[in-house]
């Protein structure tokens, strides 16, 4: 399960190396003791601030890796060596399943090491600054730093988790096939109406109609419809049915029970949106924010090397 390989890829490789190189970073610092104070610009300041800066280079290069991926899967499949599980991209956590190689790397690999790596710049880069920090730009690119990182746990949390929400909502079916059964269940309903009142037939022909699955981005990420017509439909069936003989009222139940199983798939098919535009949003944050923090990290590395 990708969940798990992403974390534990290759017996823990990465956390590994980040959790030596914190170490070692840590002991370092806890030794140094240069005059007057720790900062940037000691020996070891520099040694970790160069480190840092080469990791962020490294965790930058994972989105041009990334962007190589579909090329490689089209040049697969050209020899006719893609796999079932290159064609399960559905999801972009599922995505990642794919062992597409690039320079001995397999994507999880990149993922993994990105992930880890990504963290213990919590570590080096703090260590380099000696806690010394102001209203300048080297503090924004820390600043910058901190919230890519905190985006990145965020996405890694959602990467693990939503997959198996997905899966467990959808059972066996996928969108498209719930879709399906939801016109079917209003064909069904909207034929069953007829023998009823008008208020019935208005009701089911509006759950038709006007109920809405998806949306705009903020739509999709609240999984809900206010006063959604399905519903209100089914809430107000519920005392719509007194009075019917014993024929009709079996009829009338089946109405009931068709609209009820729409609410449940409306439901499913919103909630299914839902997590997949969760996996999607956070990288919207996390995406640009590197790019602010590399233009404002160059900024600190230039004004250093021209002014200090
Ligand atoms: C992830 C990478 C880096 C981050 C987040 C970072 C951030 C910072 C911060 C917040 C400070 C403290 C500024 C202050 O005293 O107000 C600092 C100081 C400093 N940094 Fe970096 N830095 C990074 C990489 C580098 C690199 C690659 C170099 C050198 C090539 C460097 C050189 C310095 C120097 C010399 C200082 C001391 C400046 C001073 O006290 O006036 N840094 N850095
Ligand atoms: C300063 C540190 C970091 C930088 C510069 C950085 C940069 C990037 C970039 C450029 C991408 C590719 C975005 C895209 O092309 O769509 C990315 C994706 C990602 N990053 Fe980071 N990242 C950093 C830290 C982290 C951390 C600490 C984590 C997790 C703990 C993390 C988790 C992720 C995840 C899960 C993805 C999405 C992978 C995917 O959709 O394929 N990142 N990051």
């Amino acid at each position: 399960m990708k969940s798990v390989s992403l974390l534990e890829f290759k017996h823990y490789r990465y956390f590994k190396v980040s959790a030596f190189l914190m170490m070692v970073a840590i002991v370092a610092y806890s030794l140094d003791k240069p005059e007057p104070e720790p900062f940037g610009g000691t020996v070891l300041g520099y040694i970790l601030g160069i480190a840092a800066a080469l990791i962020v280079v490294f965790l930058l290069l994972y989105g041009v890796r990334k962007r190589l991926t579909p090329r490689i899967h089209a040049s697969n499949k050209k020899n006719g060596l893609e796999s079932s599980s290159q064609r399960a991209t559905s999801t972009r956590a599922t995505s990642h399943q794919n062992e597409g190689r690039y320079g001995g790397f397999t994507l999880q690999g990149w993922l993994s090491s990105h992930v880890y790596l990504g963290g213990t710049l919590i570590v080096l880069a703090t260590l380099h600054t000696g806690f010394q920090f102001g209203l300048n730009v080297h503090t924004l690119s820390y600043l910058l730093m901190m919230l890519v990182i905190f985006s990145g746990f965020y996405g890694t949390y959602v990467y693990l988790y939503l997959p198996r929400l997905v899966t467990e909502n959808m059972g066996g079916d996928t969108l498209e096939s719930i879709l399906l059964k939801i016109k079917d269940f209003d064909r069904f309903a909207e034929k069953r109406a007829l023998q009823f009142s008008d208020e019935i037939i208005e009701l089911v022909a509006l759950s038709r109609q006007k109920t809405r699955i998806g949306g705009n981005f903020f739509q999709q990420l609240g999984g809900r419809q206010k006063n959604c017509p399905t519903s209100l439909a089914v809430q107000k069936l519920q005392g719509l049915g007194k009075g019917y003989s014993d024929d009709k009222l079996k009829s009338f139940h089946d109405l009931y029970a068709i609209m009820a199983h729409k609410e449940t798939a409306v439901a499913r098919a919103r909630k299914d949106v839902k997590y997949k535009a969760r996996l999607d949003f956070w990288l919207y944050f996390h995406a640009p924010l590197s790019i602010a923090f590399l233009v404002a990290l160059v900024a600190h590395i230039t004004a250093i090397l021209f002014y200090w």
